[in-house]
């Protein structure tokens, strides 16, 4: 087995949880699982949220949705929320048949429904400034429900600058929110906040709040860390340790060249990985204690460290981002967000679930 590991800390994710859960005010979470919950594993991460408490799990599409409903076959009243909605018919079946529930925002989606005899619930996406994937016209949504029979379970609508607490659009945001779930289904459930929205509110909780980046780990607002713990330690293990002389030259396009004696490990983790190739030459790895530099260009199935002043020898396993170097940090660097860094992680890459660390 080609030892590139993505190692899933199943502790820190219930950790993390239960921080999130304290600071919900007595909203119920949704624990946002999407894109194989953030590049986690969904089969090992939902039964663990399920564990902690968490009942309603939020996914992309009608696919994602019924991958999660097999995962969670035990756990039958699981309420499995469809953020994107539905895309044709065949979701609409996929929704009655793992009993999904699709968050709505156009009419043609009801009639899907309705051809599929749907008798479940769904929530209903409104706009309040981000403008995204969002009803046009939730009045003619609601019109078209009602006329389906179809039931109004909620109404959501999603931040665009929670991650920035003083940024207006916060403000404008929940005025708007609250005037719409007051004006079009002041009896429904609501939900507003991601985990950045959470963790710094600007307004209220309402019901549910849908928590993903902070479940992982990442602190969504740098203002107001909370001490979560990464649940991704992504390793690579050193396969061969090279001695080079001054004026070698190190990976593609020759960007590195030695200047003087150099030991050089080559370590089993690239960019067809996961691992930025913008960090060539400008990246770290963490073992035992040291950080070492990422020297050359990554290449698809390989990187290259600098052990000169400390020796690297083959077999040891270095980490690229967990609880040594911090993903938020790497994200920041390379002008991104560690939910990219997560969710690039390759699918050739082994998870492996580290159940305690004690
Ligand atoms: C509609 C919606 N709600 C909630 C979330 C979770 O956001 P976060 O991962 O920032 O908590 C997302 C993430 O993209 C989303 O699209």
């Amino acid at each position: 087995m080609r030892p590139a590991i993505a190692y899933i800390h199943l502790d820190h994710l219930r950790y993390n949880y239960q921080v999130l859960a304290s600071q919900a005010d007595g909203a119920y979470m949704i624990a946002v699982v999407k894109a194989d919950a953030y590049g986690h594993g969904l089969r090992w991460v939902a039964p663990v949220l399920w564990q902690e408490g968490c009942r309603y799990f939020a996914v992309t599409d009608a696919e994602e949705g019924m991958r999660l409903r097999d995962i969670l076959t035990p756990q039958r009243s699981a309420n499995i929320l469809l953020l994107s909605g539905i895309f044709d018919e065949e979701d609409a079946r996929y929704c009655v048949d793992a009993q999904l529930i699709p968050a709505l925002t156009h009419e043609q989606q009801i009639a899907w429904l309705k051809a599929h005899h749907f008798a479940g619930g769904i929530w209903i996406k409104v706009n309040t400034g981000m403008h995204r994937l969002d009803a046009d016209s939730p009045e003619k949504l609601l019109q078209c429900c009602d006329e389906a029979s179809i039931q109004v379970i909620g109404i959501m609508s999603h931040l665009a600058c929670a991650d920035t607490p003083d940024h207006p659009l916060n403000v404008h945001q929940h005025d708007h929110f609250f005037t719409m779930y007051q004006r079009l289904l002041p009896t429904a459930q609501a939900s507003l906040l991601n985990s950045a929205g959470l963790i710094s509110p600007t307004g209220k909780h309402y019901d549910y709040v849908r928590t993903g980046i902070a479940l992982y780990g990442s602190e969504p607002v740098v203002q107001k860390k909370l001490g979560l713990k990464p649940v991704m330690q992504l390793t690579g293990k050193v396969i061969q340790i090279h001695t080079l002389n001054p004026g070698d030259a190190i990976s593609y396009g020759a960007t590195f060249v030695a200047e003087r004696p150099m030991q050089l490990a080559i370590v089993t983790l690239g960019y067809a990985d996961g691992l930025p190739r913008a960090l060539s030459n400008c990246g770290h790895a963490y073992c035992k204690g040291h950080y070492y530099p990422m020297v050359g260009r990554v290449c698809m199935d390989y990187c290259q460290l600098d052990c000169t002043n400390t020796p690297l020898a083959v077999g040891d396993c270095v980490e690229f981002w967990g609880g040594h170097l911090l993903a938020d940090d790497i994200a920041m660097k390379l002008d991104t967000i560690s939910y990219t860094l997560f969710t690039g992680v390759g699918e050739r890459v082994h998870r492996q679930v580290v159940v305690s660390t004690q």
